[in-house]
């Protein structure tokens, strides 16, 4: 998927539009020349975005859809093909939620919501937006963020993990039966480290309990900011990327560690004959 995708004159549709890494893609986007359809779940903080992108200039529709209802997200598709037409050409999956309970006695409610919104929220979107833009033909990149959970475990987040890890293996599925199908629509998974958004200031107060002030400064610290994130996606999707990966010198060193061990456990595993 080698062809350059312009954002300028093109429409892009954004989940998770009302704040963080979302927000960021709508405004940065629109600053490329794109309309944009965003939507979330916060219709407050949504309608604030679409003020702020009109205020650009830029056409914008705003309806508020539940990722983790997949009736919602079907009928949003239909609706944004129909309106959206040749234009479409980007699908910013990137909606998601924290999962903050223990792997050990782990919370099964929240269990559930956190595969419904930050797993079965991109499959939903997937399999309402890539059966359509196959039949309308023509170039598209659908892009969904994942996370640096996607491979790497972290305590505390157990359905976060699960859920992220199982985005990583849907939409590399995804990608291989696209280029088995030599389809136009391509996609990309997105791996950020910790970014300061809603979602990673919910931990706030776990680091206090932990560490006090340091802690919670030294955690605050780690983080890029949403701008920057958002900056990565765009230059990679544009060039329609798979793996897009804002990420740390640390996040490389703990990912080569874990390819490390699963590499070196292989040899004793291997079977005879
Ligand atoms: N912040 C990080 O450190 C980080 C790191 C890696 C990946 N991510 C991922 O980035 C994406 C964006 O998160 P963010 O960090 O910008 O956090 P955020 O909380 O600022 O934004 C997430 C948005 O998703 C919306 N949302 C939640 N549930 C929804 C639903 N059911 N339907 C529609 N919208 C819903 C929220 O209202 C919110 O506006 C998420 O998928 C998150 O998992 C974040």
């Amino acid at each position: 998927m080698s062809e350059i995708l312009e954002p300028s004159g093109r429409t892009a549709v954004v989940t998770g539009a009302a704040s963080g890494i979302g927000r960021s893609l709508a405004l940065q986007m629109a600053d490329a020349g794109a309309m944009l359809v965003i939507t979330d779940i916060n219709a407050e903080g949504l309608k604030a975005v679409a003020g702020e992108l009109e205020a650009k200039g830029t056409k914008v529709f705003a309806p508020v859809v539940d990722m983790g209802d997949f009736a919602a997200v079907d009928a949003f598709a239909e609706k944004v093909i129909s309106v959206a037409g040749d234009s479409l050409a980007f699908v910013f999956a990137n909606a998601g939620i924290h999962g903050l309970t223990p792997a050990i006695d782990p919370d099964l409610e929240m269990f559930d919501k956190v595969i419904r919104i930050n797993l079965m929220g991109p499959v939903h979107m997937c399999k309402a937006f890539v059966p359509r833009l196959m039949a309308r033909g023509g170039p598209a990149q659908v892009v969904v963020t994942g996370s640096q959970a996607s491979f790497l475990a972290a305590p505390g987040i157990a359905p976060y993990v699960a859920a992220k890890h199982g985005v990583w293996g849907f939409v590399d599925s995804l990608r291989i039966e696209l280029l088995m199908a030599k389809s136009e629509v391509g996609v990309s998974v997105v791996a950020p480290s910790r970014v300061d958004t809603g979602i990673t200031r919910q931990r706030l107060d776990e680091y206090r309990a932990l560490g006090g002030e340091k802690a919670v400064q030294d955690y605050l610290a780690s983080m890029a900011g949403a701008d920057p994130i958002a900056e990565v996606i765009l230059r990679e999707a544009i060039k329609r990327e798979f793996w897009i990966i804002p990420s740390h010198e640390s996040t490389l060193d703990a990912f080569k560690s874990r390819a490390q061990a699963i590499i070196d456990a292989m040899p004793a595993g291997m079977i005879a004959g």
